[in-house]
């Protein structure tokens, strides 16, 4: 088992639960951060994580973060040119410092989208989304790493928390309304965070089982209305659900509102996450209501 890891970066949601989980299961901890005197800087660095201040743009810095570390935990932003070209100087860093175990997170449905009713690749909605994660994995596959470990996670539980439910929900916290392009029945894919680092430090601590794994992740699937009564009762509001119309979702779509798009998606395609598949590998998962409770909606 190698004991220091590289989690990159580590301000993001994904990160910042990796660092959490592998300091508390006894790893010794590398980062990089764009900005080490922000809050989470801070916050990471209290919990004992070393910081290397750095861009994924620049080579020589995630070098640098990889100096000490023999595994590699990676999530990067979705970004329709820098994901990719990130996620290449992550491999290639990984490779120039002879790293050995690598993790990436990458979303449930990778590699489907051809099959997603109504997929071209120069019109669908987001179609680079899924194009990028395909190609990030599939250099994850090939980079020649001895051991790599592909993660699908679905929806995150903590997009509705603070800040992220903001640009996930916007009005959701101020005005408890949950206005979303789905119909009564659809139903999302939800997973903790916290859940998707447990299964890295799984990854980590037993890479003869996991290596060559392609695991897609969630615990629950959950409607609108039930989503709305689980807030509600934890945050002691009353939440109503607006089920947006095709036209009043267009004009939001033709606004910008790519959550909006990201919500048709799951309506029409969705996660899809064999629920079963997940737990078979035998990781305690978190429930919704207590990955809310836990993470407290803040709003
Ligand atoms: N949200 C979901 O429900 C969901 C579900 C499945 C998969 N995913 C995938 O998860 C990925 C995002 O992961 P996440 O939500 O954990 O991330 P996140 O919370 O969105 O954070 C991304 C982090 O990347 C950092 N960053 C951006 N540009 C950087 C650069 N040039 N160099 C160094 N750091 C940089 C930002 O740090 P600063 O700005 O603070 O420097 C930010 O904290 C996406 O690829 C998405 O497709 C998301």
């Amino acid at each position: 088992m190698s004991t220091s890891v590289t989690v990159l970066p580590g301000s993001g949601k994904q990160g910042q639960a990796a660092i959490s989980e592998l300091i508390e299961r006894g790893y010794t901890v590398h980062t990089l951060v764009r900005n080490a005197s922000s809050d989470i800087s801070k916050h990471l660095q209290s919990l004992g994580a070393t910081l290397h201040t750095g861009d994924l743009a620049d080579v020589k810095s995630i070098e640098a973060s990889l100096e000490h570390s023999e595994s590699l935990f990676f999530a990067i932003p979705a970004h329709p040119v820098n994901e990719i070209s990130f996620a290449e100087n992550i491999l290639a860093a990984a490779r120039n410092k002879s790293v050995k175990n690598i993790i990436y997170s990458s979303v449930a449905r990778t590699g489907d989208h051809e099959s997603f009713p109504g997929w071209d690749a120069d019109s669908y909605p987001l179609a680079w989304y899924w194009t990028n994660k395909q190609k990030i994995e599939d250099l994850v596959r090939t980079a020649g790493f001895p051991n790599w470990t592909i993660l699908r996670p679905a929806f995150f539980v903590q997009n509705f928390c603070s800040p992220e439910v903001n640009y996930m929900f916007p009005g959701l916290a101020d005005t408890q309304r949950l206005s979303i392009a789905y119909t009564p029945s659809t139903r999302l894919d939800l997973i903790d965070t916290k859940d998707i680092a447990k299964f890295a430090v799984a990854a980590l601590d037993a890479p003869e089982r996991f290596s060559g794994q392609e695991i897609p992740l969630a615990i629950e699937k959950l409607t609108a209305d039930e989503l709305a009564e689980l807030l509600g009762a934890i945050s002691g509001k009353q939440i109503s659900v607006q089920y947006l119309s095709d036209d009043e979702a267009a004009k939001l779509v033709a606004q910008g509102h790519l959550t909006v798009t990201a919500q048709q998606w799951q309506r029409d395609v969705g996660y899809c996450v064999d629920l079963e598949k997940t737990r078979q590998y035998g990781i305690t998962l978190t429930p919704v209501r207590e990955a809310l409770e836990r993470d407290t909606l803040k709003w």
